[in-house]
């Protein structure tokens, strides 16, 4: 941290974060000191993790971020129609797009002003004073895109659309839609400012269709976030270089390539309905153990799964044995109440990256009917998109598709 980032901290640190940055926000306080007394107390910086949210994430790479990147707390997720086909307008917004989003990752301005006050300010402005909290955006298309951009000839053959699944309730408007953006950051206003002054940016050539936000238990040291139903969520995935080629990055010489395929599930979870259910049934719809998180039989998280020790329609068993392995980065919602019941409106976004959509496919269609997990959610949304490789510099969101 250079001096001046220091200074500008200092002034922006509330009086908690200040007392935790001088050392003494943990055990000064729980000691009982206060005030003045409280400064008294020994330094604690070696045993304290403090976030600034300082930390950044490149935009530019060979693949795009937010899709390996470890989890940020927030995400704000929309999806969008086109109404307009004109390819230089759409080249144009992918170009406004990139440019856009490298400054927001970096907290920045999409755009510095003049002086003119009769304009609108080009930047939204509500994250003046905040940083970038490890913002990635993370962009891609849907099979109605290439169709309504005339590009259908270079849908990958592996690009087929999800098959009806057994059960799902899907609503019109948590689906279809021609282009994804996924924004996530360890700040929820960082992460819709960034959607926000994407859209804004587009409006002569895309409208919002539907969006999410959603928020994920993502503390300092890094567990596995529990979901609503107070699992832990994401042991199984992979965390390592080695692991993402096999599972995440499409295999592929066209536009694809670095790239990875993106489905989406909008969740519903009827917290009423488990929160009436058992310890031993709700363990039992997964075959891991609450508290733990260890697989039935084994008493750590990370213990390998021995799937005879499963229920057979546990969630887990059912999604393990396919063996086709996704990338799961899913995050909770919860939107006010559901009119029709009475409850909490709130679920899982379910998000996974795979190197190829029939690795969801094959995992869906086995979980169908058949998990015990379907007695407390139902799926509503619905979406499959690919997103691109990276963006080297000086090159745009898309290129490839567009240009070669
Ligand atoms: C509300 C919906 C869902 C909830 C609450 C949920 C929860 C969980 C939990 C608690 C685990 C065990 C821990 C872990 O490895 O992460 C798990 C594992 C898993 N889930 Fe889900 N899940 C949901 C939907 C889905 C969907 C839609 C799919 C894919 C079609 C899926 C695929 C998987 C896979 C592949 C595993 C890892 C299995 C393994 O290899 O051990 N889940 N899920």
């Amino acid at each position: 941290m250079t001096k001046k980032d220091e200074n500008f901290f200092e002034k922006k640190m509330d009086r908690r974060e200040f007392l935790k940055k001088a050392g003494i926000g943990g055990a000064g306080l729980a000691l009982g000191l206060s005030g003045a007394s409280a400064f008294l107390a020994p330094r604690l910086d070696k045993q304290e993790k403090i976030s600034y949210g300082n930390e950044k994430i490149d935009f530019y790479g060979k693949h795009q971020a937010g899709i390996t990147t470890p989890m940020q707390k927030n995400i704000y997720f929309v999806v969008l129609d086109l109404h307009t086909t004109d390819k230089d307008k759409i080249i144009q917004l992918f170009k406004d797009w990139t440019d856009y989003s490298s400054k927001l990752v970096e907290g920045e301005l999409v755009k510095k002003d003049g002086q003119n006050a009769l304009l609108p300010p080009s930047d939204t402005g509500e994250t003046v004073g905040l940083n970038p909290h490890r913002l990635t955006l993370t962009f891609g298309v849907s099979a109605s895109f290439l169709k309504k951009m005339n590009l259908e000839q270079k849908r990958p053959q592996l690009f087929k659309d999800l098959p009806p699944f057994p059960k799902e309730q899907l609503r019109e408007k948590y689906t279809g839609g021609d282009i994804v953006i996924q924004a996530c950051a360890d700040d929820e206003q960082v992460a819709f400012h960034a959607i926000r002054n994407l859209i804004r940016k587009g409006r002569n050539a895309v409208t919002l269709r539907w969006s999410q936000s959603g928020f994920a238990a993502i503390g300092d040291r890094l567990e596995t976030p529990r979901n609503l139903f107070g699992f832990k969520d994401g042991t199984a995935n992979v965390t390592k270089e080695k692991d993402f080629d096999r599972v995440v990055w499409a295999d592929s010489k066209d536009w694809m390539q670095n790239g990875s395929y993106m489905a989406v599930r909008r969740i519903q979870m009827f917290l009423d309905t488990w929160d009436r259910t058992n310890l031993e049934e709700q363990e039992n719809t997964f075959g891991r153990y609450k508290e733990s998180g260890a697989p039935f039989g084994k008493k750590n998280e990370f213990d390998e799964v021995d799937l005879s020790l499963l229920p057979d329609d546990s969630h887990v068993r059912l999604a393990k044995e396919v063996d086709k392995p996704l990338l799961r980065r899913s995050y909770s919602y919860s939107d006010g109440i559901d009119e029709k019941t009475g409850q909490f409106d709130t679920g899982l976004l379910f998000i996974s990256f795979q190197k190829d959509p029939d690795h969801f496919v094959k995992v869906q269609t086995n979980l169908g009917a058949t998990d015990k997990m379907n007695e407390y959610v139902t799926h509503i949304g619905s979406g499959l998109f690919a997103c691109f490789g990276g963006v080297e510099k000086g090159g745009y969101i898309g290129q490839k598709l567009l240009e070669d």
